[in-house]
């Protein structure tokens, strides 16, 4: 069957990103090659530490947006590869056991501890898994590109220091990522998304300087995945094109490739600037 495609020409996964555990998940990322949760780990590790130090604080709280099944919390918390994860979640048991299993994992773990992870996405299924897996700590299920979040999902989302993304700036777009910026009144949380380079990222960047932010493309492109399609790879090339981007090498070698964009808030709305009590 052919791999149905987004308005936007990019493959549509959105089969697998509801159903109750995250088999097939896994599955059908690792026959894409799909890798940019970890190419993104170590630069969100970097921003962890880098957070820590400047707001000495102890135990930041990472929010995930477009977390599906706690992928990014996986990879850190586990403190594995995507190849480990396919390998993990490629097990003949039903949910109840794949969750035991996390949870004994993690208990077993002595990885970053010192993180609290909370997750939000527009999948309840994926949400519920990570949570009772214990991957996330808290999660938000909502569709903020669709409305503004409840009192009780702002008042989750406003305890976050580091907003990030991997695969979902597309899906979320700077209604959502404003929503969540401005979850605290005054406190505004670092953000480090990776973007597909066929999804301008200006648009949110200009929003997000209007809310105090400075944004800055790192250096480097990360490999996403492999084209799921020869129809996907011509719509993307051509969007790519109209865009202006040169993809010799790069896309046109038959990979789709992110750019990681770091935005950080002015320092009138650091942490530290935060009313003691
Ligand atoms: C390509 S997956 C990325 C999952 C994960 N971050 C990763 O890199 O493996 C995109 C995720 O975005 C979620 N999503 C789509 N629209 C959304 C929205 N409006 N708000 C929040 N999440 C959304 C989907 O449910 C899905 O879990």
């Amino acid at each position: 069957m052919p791999v149905p495609l987004h308005t936007t020409g990019k493959a549509s996964f959105d089969d697998i990103y509801d159903r109750p555990d995250p088999r097939a998940y896994y599955a059908r990322m690792s026959d894409l090659d799909y890798r940019i949760p970890e190419l993104a780990k170590p630069f969100f590790q970097q921003q962890i530490r880098q957070y820590r130090a400047s707001a000495r604080v102890t135990a930041p709280t990472v929010l995930d947006i477009g977390c599906s099944y706690g992928i990014n919390a996986a990879l850190l918390r586990f403190d594995t590869t995507m190849r480990g994860l396919v390998g993990h979640y490629d097990a003949d048991s039903d949910r109840a056991g794949l969750i035991r299993r996390d949870r004994a994992r993690l208990d077993a773990h002595t990885g970053p501890t010192d993180v609290r992870f909370l997750g939000m996405d527009a999948s309840r299924p994926a949400l519920d898994y990570a949570h009772e897996a214990g991957l996330l700590h808290e999660v938000v299920h909502a569709d903020l590109e669709s409305g503004e979040p409840t009192d009780e999902q702002r008042a989750v989302l406003a305890t976050a220091d580091l907003v990030v993304s991997t695969g979902c700036v597309g899906y979320v777009t700077e209604k959502t990522l404003a929503r969540v910026a401005t979850a605290h009144p005054r406190r505004r949380p670092w953000m480090a998304h990776f973007v597909l380079r066929m999804y301008d990222f200006a648009p949110i960047a200009a929003e997000l300087a209007a809310l105090g932010y400075r944004t800055e493309q790192a250096p480097g492109l990360y490999e996403q995945r492999r084209f799921a399609s020869d129809a996907e790879r011509t719509q993307v090339l051509n969007t790519l094109s109209a865009r202006g981007i040169d993809t010799t090498g790069r896309e046109d070698a038959g990979w789709l490739y992110a750019a990681l964009y770091l935005s950080r808030p002015l320092p009138k709305y650091h942490a530290d600037t935060e009313d003691p009590h």
